[in-house]
């Protein structure tokens, strides 16, 4: 499990200012957490309760926005997103076992972060190329007609990167 990068003093200073900037409009909380997300990589839980403050809210009500939206996270993101599809097309055409490589070679589980923070590893339901399945999208780009060999080759030229 990734070592979390926490927010520095400088970015804690940065977030109160932004929180007292926000704290005067009424719609403030979604576009003040995207600044703070801009600004650290990610929403740390520490600075929660200072939002609910500020913005006069309930923590739980900060935490239940961060939870609706899935562009706000509240751990570090990898400098690369992989994507590995597990829609029924790439299933059927081996996509379990592409996760389960891209696990091993990663050395993470869904939803984790390595402790260089150049990887986190997701799954989507379906990215809709399924003929071209099973796929991974790396960042923007979609990797169709995966096989173990193809993953070797993809991650060495990204590691090299
Ligand atoms: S099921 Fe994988 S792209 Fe549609």
């Amino acid at each position: 499990m990734a070592e979390v990068k926490r927010p520095t003093e400088v970015d804690l200073a940065k977030i109160d200012s932004l929180i007292a900037e926000y704290s005067k409009q009424r719609w403030g909380l979604i576009p003040l957490l995207q600044e703070i997300q801009e600004l650290v990589g990610y929403i740390p839980s520490e600075v929660i309760p200072r939002i609910a403050k500020g913005l006069n809210l309930f923590p739980s009500q900060v935490q239940g926005v961060i939870t609706f939206y899935a562009q706000l996270y509240t751990s570090p993101r990898g400098k690369n997103v992989v994507r590995v599809c597990r829609g029924t097309a790439c299933h059927v055409r081996g996509g379990k076992t592409i996760l389960k490589l891209v696990k091993q070679h990663l050395g993470i589980e869904e939803g984790e972060t390595t402790p260089d923070l150049n990887y986190t590893l997701e799954t989507v339901a379906c990215i809709g190329v399924c003929a071209l399945a099973p796929n991974i999208v790396i960042n923007r780009d979609t990797h169709g007609h995966m096989n173990p060999k193809k993953l070797t080759r993809l991650f060495s030229s990204k590691d090299e990167a």
